[in-house]
């Protein structure tokens, strides 16, 4: 019987800060194992844009199947992540869309046009609270990591909302999960100045004013709420990894602070805004089809 010979593509070398271009499912699997010692990612909100681009996520019409595919996701950055390691995870919420089928073009936001938006879930109603960011925690949880800290971002400087019938929506959800009961956290470097004045254990609570970087279509992270994830997680010369590497923002801050970073981006056109962030040759973005 004649035997095919199954050709496994070769695992990339992680030696030096690295822009990868493609779907980041299919990236990781060729990451090495054990290779990043912390992770800070921001992955697309489920139904509130589209990026235009084919394989993104955020456009699964179950809540179940988006929930589903940043499991499977985050399981390979766990194989990825160092045993000691930490996850740092922002994940925004939203409402059911009242069974509205469409999201009007926003004049200041084009990406939040859709041409579909995903029905009601099941088992919730019109004007319902979606709870992602905690779906998305549990799930995270019964496929083996660890929960250690739900910190609140509040944004002191949140956009206005026109609702007149709840309270404006002024925060989102940092998650810090590791891959193990014992990691690598480094509290002294993170110490904030409590009422006193004097230094304490930093909270979770995190005052963070919003910061939009010109050109990008969707929320950038502020420097400041990646900074304090990579100092507490990482010492110098670890490498840090962004899955969802938008318009660069971790790389940055692993720039100042002489960390390697990995950064993973679907869109043509953020990878260039990222390069030219970060001063990085054409020539030395990797870019892998799907
Ligand atoms: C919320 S943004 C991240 C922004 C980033 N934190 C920053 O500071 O610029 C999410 C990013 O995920 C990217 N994305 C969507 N689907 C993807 C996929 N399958 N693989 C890799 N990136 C993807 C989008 O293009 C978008 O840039």
């Amino acid at each position: 019987m004649k035997r095919e010979k199954i050709i496994r593509p070769k695992p990339f070398k992680i030696d030096s800060p690295v822009i990868f271009e493609g779907d980041s499912l299919h990236i990781l699997t060729r990451i090495p194992s054990e290779s990043v010692q912390c992770v800070v990612t921001s992955p697309p909100y489920w139904g509130l844009r589209d990026y235009g681009v084919v394989g993104q996520i955020g456009l699964e019409t179950s809540l179940h199947q988006f929930i589903n595919k940043l499991v499977a996701i985050f399981s390979e950055v766990k194989r990825v992540l160092k045993p000691d390691g930490i996850l740092w995870l922002n994940i925004g919420d939203g409402y059911t869309s009242g069974n509205r089928g469409y999201r009007a073009p926003d004049k200041k936001n084009p990406a939040r046009a859709m041409s579909i938006r995903p029905d009601t879930p099941e088992g919730l109603k019109p004007k319902d609270l979606l709870g992602i960011p905690w779906r998305l925690a549990f799930a995270l949880q019964d496929d083996g990591w660890y929960l250690r800290s739900d910190i609140v971002w509040n944004k002191p400087n949140a956009m206005p909302e026109s609702v007149k019938d709840r309270p404006i929506r002024s925060h989102e959800y940092l998650f810090m999960l590791t891959k193990s009961e014992k990691y690598y956290y480094n509290h002294e470097v993170v110490k904030e100045q409590g009422a006193n004045g004097k230094l304490r254990s930093r909270r979770s609570v995190w005052d963070i004013n919003t910061q939009a970087f010109p050109g990008a279509h969707f929320a950038t992270f502020p420097p400041s709420l990646i900074e304090p994830c990579v100092l507490a997680s990482t010492r110098q010369g670890d490498f840090v990894l962004d899955p969802f590497f938008g318009s660069g923002t971790v790389g940055v801050v692993c720039q100042i602070h002489d960390r390697p970073y990995v950064g993973i981006e679907l869109h043509s056109e953020y990878v260039a805004m990222a390069a030219e962030r970060l001063r990085v040759l054409h020539d030395n973005i990797i870019r892998i089809a799907i």
